[in-house]
């Protein structure tokens, strides 16, 4: 009876009592109840302006924000294509839009398109060898899509169906690993109680074409951000605490994921603290609850995440992943609304604030979902409740960023060019040969550790042929690697025309 009561206070909790009890007793202003209201009711907030962003958005000193898309109502997960198009997707629409590349640099996309609609609340978004993944609610699909332009090329295919989607957390997130699977994370269907699908509340890991699907990590509550840190591999994903324990309690948390180990839902929260509706684990003989990595404040809800490329930005910033806080609804003064940045220093993961001003004092005026970083260097910050885009820079990585013409002169460094060049679909392969190197982890020595041989302005050093012959006959201490002659291709088209 008492996980019954539980249950059903926790359902209605969530949809309606505790903002009006909250009024009530006078402890929430009007503004944060209307943003509540709205939120439930699945209504907008009021679109942002450049007075407000002005007025109201902070970021440390250097940064600059601008609103870089409007009229994108829900706006939720974001992705770059290798040609800089955005793709974003939109749950409550069922689609995925695509925002054009900025190429006449008025500060917006050149134009926004649908790519695929009539989708079941599609969330999570990637490309990956030539296909655009998106996870709906129910499955994982996949269509072909061409980076060059913008077009999905095929027709959309489910890969894997049958996931329950009921309840509250019924979003799913999809994201490929430096090793090329497919990692699909799901959240519960409750605030707090045992799951009858043992899918839900865990991260899985996928082939690419579907096949071999295993929970890797459980006791997830709703893991929606996750994502590689790149000097180490090590998997990170954000978690949502549970409700209804109060203004304070428990943490949010940023896990690092192990796999097989189990991430304390129902039964503890934050550091292992047993919770007080569930009792003892069933299963505590044969589990340990593994602690967040790092505690974020209670309900601020963290959600998308990125490790960033912060080459070019001031000190302080050397390992550092941006997490959108989308804030709380349920709390007597909210909290959250911000991205914070969070850094992997010797003393353990600091957060600090990164872009603040969504909340000021109780007036609401948007919600960060997801956080991307450009092909030009700037992030872009997703907003479900203004239907917006924010786009932040710093000092001079501010600079137009144009994808690799889909005919490019030949390198000046080859004496002669390679015939393959000619009419190669560069974008494409650009995106083959960055899964590659991802995938061969060439990173380790060329961008970690104590002293890595950067492959910066390689394209003031080598030509095509020459990044080919690099990979047919390394070096000592470059290992040969198992790639056939398209595969060199790629790579040396990623080396050659990413920006440094
Ligand atoms: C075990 C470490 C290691 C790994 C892994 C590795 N490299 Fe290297 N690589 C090196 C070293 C060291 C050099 C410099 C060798 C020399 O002194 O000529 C090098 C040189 C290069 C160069 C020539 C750079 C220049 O400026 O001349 C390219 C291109 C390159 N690597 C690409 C790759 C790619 C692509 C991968 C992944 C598929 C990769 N490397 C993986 C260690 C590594």
């Amino acid at each position: 009876m008492r996980k019954l009561l539980i249950g059903v206070a926790a359902v209605v909790g969530l949809l309606a009592c505790i903002p009006l009890a909250l009024l009530a007793t006078g402890t929430i202003d009007s503004s944060s109840l209307r943003m509540i209201l709205n939120v439930m009711a699945g209504l907008d907030g009021p679109p942002p302006n450049a007075a407000a962003i002005e007025q109201r958005f902070k970021l440390p000193q250097g940064f600059s924000l601008q609103l870089y898309a409007s009229d994108l109502p829900k706006a939720r997960f974001m992705r770059f294509t290798a040609g800089g198009d955005l793709l974003l997707s939109r749950p409550h629409s069922g689609d995925i839009m695509l925002l054009r590349r900025d190429a006449d640099g008025d500060g917006h996309p050149d134009a926004v398109e649908t790519v695929i609609d009539g989708l079941k609340r599609p969330l999570g978004i990637d490309l990956f060898g030539g296909y655009l993944y998106i996870a709906e609610s129910n499955r994982i699909g996949r269509a072909t899509f061409d980076s060059a332009t913008g077009k999905l090329t095929g027709d959309y295919v489910p890969l894997v169906e049958g996931f329950t989607d009921n309840g509250t957390h019924w979003s799913k997130t999809l994201r490929f690993g430096p090793d090329g699977q497919l990692y699909l994370a799901q959240g519960t269907t409750c605030n707090v109680c045992v799951e009858e699908d043992a899918r839900r509340n865990t991260l899985m890991r996928f082939r690419p074409d579907g096949s071999a699907g295993k929970i890797i990590a459980t006791g997830l509550r709703n893991s929606v951000g996750f994502d590689w840190a790149p000097w180490s591999g090590e998997l990170y994903a954000t978690d949502n605490g549970r409700d209804l324990l109060g203004d304070d309690f428990p943490p949010c948390e940023l896990n690092r994921i192990e796999e097989g180990r189990f991430y304390g839902w129902p039964y503890y929260n934050g550091d292992n603290v047993p919770d007080p509706d569930m009792g003892p684990d069933p299963l505590a003989a044969e589990r340990e609850p593994t602690a967040p990595a790092h505690g974020f404040r209670a309900h601020n809800a963290p959600l998308g995440m990125t490790f960033v490329d912060t080459s070019g930005w001031p000190p302080g910033y050397e390992h550092a992943a941006l997490v959108a806080l989308h804030g709380s609804w349920n709390r007597s003064t909210p909290d959250g609304y911000k991205v914070v940045s969070l850094h992997w220093t010797d003393k353990g993961i600091e957060e600090r604030d990164f872009l603040t001003g969504f909340n000021q004092d109780g007036d609401i005026r948007g919600r960060p979902v997801d956080v991307a970083q450009g092909p030009d260097g700037a992030i872009y910050i997703s907003d479900d409740y203004a239907g917006a885009i924010y786009r932040v820079t710093y000092g001079a990585r501010d600079t137009a960023w144009s994808p690799p013409a889909s005919t490019p002169a030949a390198s000046r460094l080859d004496p002669t060019p390679p015939d393959w060049l000619a009419g190669a679909d560069l974008p494409a392969m650009a995106e083959r040969g960055a899964a590659l190197y991802g995938f061969h982890g060439c990173r380790s020595c060329h961008e970690e550790g104590e002293n890595p041989k950067l492959l910066t302005r390689l394209q003031d050093r080598l030509g095509y042929n020459a990044v080919i012959d690099v990979l047919k006959a390394p070096q000592s201490p470059m290992p040969v690697f198992p790639l056939d002659e398209a595969q060199q291709r790629e790579l040396a088209v990623f080396l050659l025309n990413r920006p440094d």
